[in-house]
């Protein structure tokens, strides 16, 4: 059952079967890359969101509160193939476009883990893909960091953008109530009168939402909430994914971290021939550090709080209704605080430990990358493990080469990215 700020124990309960779904979609990521680097017509998208990233829309709303806004459903479907130049390397290689690849893949793992359905990749399904594109351009629009963040008044100039924001939230919904939920509260029904009105067991957090809506419980919750909820939660992907894609682009042009990882697989695989596992990362403590220098680097902002009554911070006093924004960049970047601020150095997240005879994970006090405290990142475990796996297996089975003359540096202050970013060359290595 749903408790206020807290995931439901169905949630936290199947962190178990995470591994699963993730070697499951592993494999499928793995063979997409062999398909995306070898095929000899650059892929297509089958869904597109025609225009919506250029003439980006200057507002941001949080996510929760853009998809309460929901005006129009206006569908924008076309359809053209987009990944681009193709640059072939003497090995016969292509280079693939990373967003398609991995913001599915992190998609799939979503789904399977919260609603418990997977769907075909690369345009074999449309709705999905379409779904896909559709988190994606709302979670670039709300991360620009617009003036309508602190100024609300502005806000009925951002019509126009409102309505094309809105008519991608509609499309999510649709697909959500349909391939998501769809059935499910039959399902539930029927197992609870076959229980004869006992306790359903919740298999998955649908099966929480179902329940909690169902339920006379306290506080009540409406289906709208709960479809709130849900496309919250399986929208964390597209953070999930292009935070990736930037660990990706870092790396790429950082072979010598490359090798510290593969020097890391080694020992953890022994030779085996085998999934990587989320067990894997108590010795693979600087594949898992890249992930935080790279947060650090990336320094996106923290969502602002507001007092709800005065008080102090640090001997400043805050009154009622202040609106408190962390500076999230001075505190990743703060010269008195890091070791060369500005450079990717995954090790400094590292520390000696004697009892394991090795180094092991660190995270210094001040470093907030997922906020602190009641309101503090539901997702961040999720975030830690699922790009773990995803990046110890592509660098177990491929070496990341740029491409001459790209472009791979990484923005700071915005976790999203533009819908044509990153290209790689995804060598073989076993
Ligand atoms: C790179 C990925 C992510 C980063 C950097 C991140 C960071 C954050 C930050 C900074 C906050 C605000 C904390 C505060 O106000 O003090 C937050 C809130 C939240 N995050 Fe994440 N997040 C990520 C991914 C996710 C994912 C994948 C999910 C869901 C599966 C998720 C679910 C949430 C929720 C539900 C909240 C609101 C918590 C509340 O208000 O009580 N996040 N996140």
């Amino acid at each position: 059952m749903l408790k206020g700020h807290t995931f439901p124990r169905a949630f936290s309960a199947r962190y178990h079967v995470l591994d699963s779904i993730l070697a499951k979609e592993m494999q499928s990521l793995l063979r997409r890359i062999e398909a995306h680097s070898t095929s000899a017509v650059p892929q297509k998208k089958t869904i597109h969101n025609s225009g919506v990233f250029e003439n980006a829309s200057k507002l941001a709303l949080g996510f929760a509160s853009l998809l309460r806004r929901s005006i129009s459903s206006s569908s924008i479907t076309t359809e053209h193939p987009a990944v681009g130049d193709v640059v072939v390397q003497p090995s016969g290689r292509r280079s693939a476009a990373a967003k398609p690849l991995i913001l599915q893949t992190v998609a799939n793992v979503f789904t399977s883990y919260f609603a418990g359905k997977r769907f075909e990749e690369d345009g074999a399904d449309p709705a999905f893909s379409r779904m896909v594109t559709d988190f994606d351009a709302i979670f670039h629009e709300v991360n620009q960091g617009y003036a309508a963040d602190f100024l609300p008044w502005l806000l009925p100039l951002h019509g126009r953008h409102l309505a094309r924001l809105s008519s991608w939230s509609h499309r999510i919904r649709g697909f959500m109530m349909e391939a998501l939920v769809g059935g499910r509260v039959e399902e539930w029904e029927a197992k609870k009168a076959e229980n004869n009105n006992g306790e359903v067991e919740e298999k998955d957090y649908v099966d929480a939402l179902v329940a909690h809506v169902r339920s006379e419980a306290s506080p009540q919750m409406s289906w709208d909430t709960a479809m709130f909820a849900l496309e919250d939660i399986i929208g964390g992907h597209s953070a999930v994914g292009n935070m990736l894609i930037k660990i990706l682009a870092f790396i790429a042009v950082r072979p010598e971290v490359q090798e510290r990882v593969k020097s890391e697989l080694k020992a953890a695989l022994g030779g085996e021939k085998r999934e990587i596992r989320i067990s894997d990362r108590v010795v693979m403590p600087y594949t898992e550090a890249i992930v935080f220098e790279a947060i650090r680097l990336i320094s996106s902002p923290i969502v602002p709080h507001v007092s709800n009554r005065d008080s102090t911070i640090g001997g400043y006093k805050v009154e009622k209704d202040t609106l408190i924004f962390m500076n999230n960049y001075d505190l990743n970047m703060s010269p008195e605080l890091w070791d060369q601020p500005e450079a990717f150095k995954p090790e400094r997240f590292l520390v000696r430990d004697d009892t394991i005879g090795g180094y092991r994970l660190k995270k210094p006090d001040y470093f907030l990358p997922f906020g602190a405290g009641r309101r503090s990142c539901m997702g961040y475990k999720l975030v830690q493990y699922v790009s773990f796996v995803v990046l110890a297996t592509i660098l177990d089975q491929y070496k990341l080469v740029p491409i001459p003359g790209e472009d791979y540096s990484v923005k700071v202050g915005n976790l999203a990215l533009p819908e044509d970013t990153y290209k790689f060359i995804f060598e073989k290595v076993r």
